[in-house]
């Protein structure tokens, strides 16, 4: 659980970063219709939920540094017996002020009359853009009515300055709290695709396997998947978002399952590639083993002051040279490399940041250079080799094999710490738990 205190100790850091004179307007996710009065189960944004916990719709969160009358203001939904009968229960303001540190809590049908009246005189206006058009409209239209007034009365203007940035750099190192929940969405989600291994028969369908990870999920305490699980056999698992899951197990065929659940707003993304019936044929263990040492020799790279880019590079050296072994790729290995032939079987980045959002918010890159770990990142890496089903440049063994394998890493002060590591992952390994 993330602490009362942390959350204002995020919400103070957020402040000193914006500086004087400013103001963050953090918008609650909208709410999606299923049909008619059906929606889709709600997800906050992860913006909110990091800063305050709040997990409704239809809420505002408004940050003032050095306000002196409060700088924390939430706009919510009020009780009403009425609509909590059929929707569900309401925080209201009273207890938003007491559970959540608000100064003032106001009703959200009121926003319109408030909150203009609080970007008057602010030269800076803190946003995340994009994410709900509605809101997004309001807001340039409330930022717009100041600035003309301003105009007129030669003030200067109010700029928009992008949240995501700020927030995204505070959001990239995770606290011990955050490391804590973190490796409980990782061991919950390790223990899910355990059962799939364990579970795995010939003849089942797809989504058999998906509902033996879900169930795990939830039977674990996570609130669920954190993405649509992706389970993808034969030559599916060489499409890398397959989410149909609806193909019969084959026999003889690979089954490629990339699912991590949400526990408490944070997520886990593991990849595991298995056999059907139990045992890897030859061609199936000459492409796995080499995705394994590319996953391991990317992963080994990792330490406080290392690039990004060096945990890709040490994967597509590793494949490529692996694709030459095995006569799939011909040519000088180097000269491979920088005309990218791997790209054809291998072609997304080995590693994404990893937390409340499972392709997490943080750059890339810093001032144009791949940006330097630090201890507290989390990132993925994972690695894959696809062969399509319909590639007639190989040989027709190769044809229609993909393996991914993908774990979660935790940046160390000395290096790393692989969060999902409980998750057998060498062949042998997998084979004895699937027996
Ligand atoms: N599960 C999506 C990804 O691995 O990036
Ligand atoms: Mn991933
Ligand atoms: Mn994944």
């Amino acid at each position: 659980m993330i602490s009362k205190r942390e959350y204002a100790a995020r919400r103070k850091d957020l402040m000193s970063m914006m500086g004087d004179n400013s103001i963050a307007v953090i918008a609650s996710a909208p709410e999606k219709v299923r049909s008619k009065d059906t929606l889709y189960p709600y997800k906050q944004s992860t913006n909110l939920s990091y800063l305050c916990g709040f997990a409704e719709p239809s809420a505002v969160m408004v940050l003032l540094p050095k306000r002196t009358q409060g700088e924390f203001i939430l706009f919510c939904r009020d009780k009403d017996a009425l609509r909590e009968t059929w929707d569900g229960r309401r925080t209201g303001l009273l207890e938003a002020k007491n559970t959540l540190g608000v100064q003032d809590a106001f009703p959200i049908d009121d926003i319109e009359d408030i909150l203009p009246g609080l970007l008057e005189d602010k030269s800076r206006v803190y946003y995340s853009a994009g994410k709900d058009k509605a809101f997004d409209s309001r807001l340039m239209h409330w930022v717009d009515e100041v600035r003309n007034n301003r105009t007129v009365e030669g003030r200067s203007s109010c700029e928009f300055v992008d949240l995501d940035h700020l927030l995204g750099e505070l959001r990239l190192i995770k606290s011990a709290a955050e490391i804590k929940l973190m490796r409980k969405a990782a061991d919950i989600s390790a223990q899910a695709h355990c059962r799939a291994m364990k579970h795995c028969a010939t003849g089942q369908k797809e989504y058999q396997l998906q509902a033996e990870i879900e169930h795990e999920f939830t039977m674990s305490g996570a609130s669920g998947p954190a993405y649509t699980s992706i389970v993808g056999s034969g030559s599916n698992a060489c499409i890398l978002h397959y989410i149909e899951n609806c193909a019969t197990l084959k026999s003889g065929d690979l089954v490629l399952i990339d699912a991590g659940c949400e526990y408490q707003n944070y997520a886990a993304d593991i990849t595991r590639t298995f056999p059907v019936n139990g045992q890897f044929s030859a061609p199936q263990a000459a492409l796995y083993d080499i995705v394994l040492a590319a996953q391991e020799a990317a992963i080994n790279t990792i330490a406080p002051g290392i690039t990004f880019d060096q945990a890709n590079q040490a994967a597509i050296s590793v494949i490529t040279q692996g694709l030459v072994d095995l006569e799939i790729l011909s040519g000088k290995v180097e000269t491979l490399i920088a005309q990218g032939a791997y790209r054809d079987f291998y072609m997304h980045s080995v590693s994404h940041w990893l937390g409340m959002d499972v392709h997490d918010v943080g750059d890339y890159k810093v001032d144009n250079q791949w940006r330097v770990y630090e201890s507290g990142m989390v990132l993925t890496i994972e690695p894959g080799i696809y062969i399509s089903a319909d590639n007639t440049q190989v040989d027709k063994k190769w044809r229609g094999i993909g393996v991914r394998i993908e774990d979660d890493i935790l940046v160390t002060k000395k290096g790393y710490e692989i969060l999902t590591d409980a998750v057998p992952k060498q062949r042998n390994q997998i084979e004895k738990l699937m027996a």
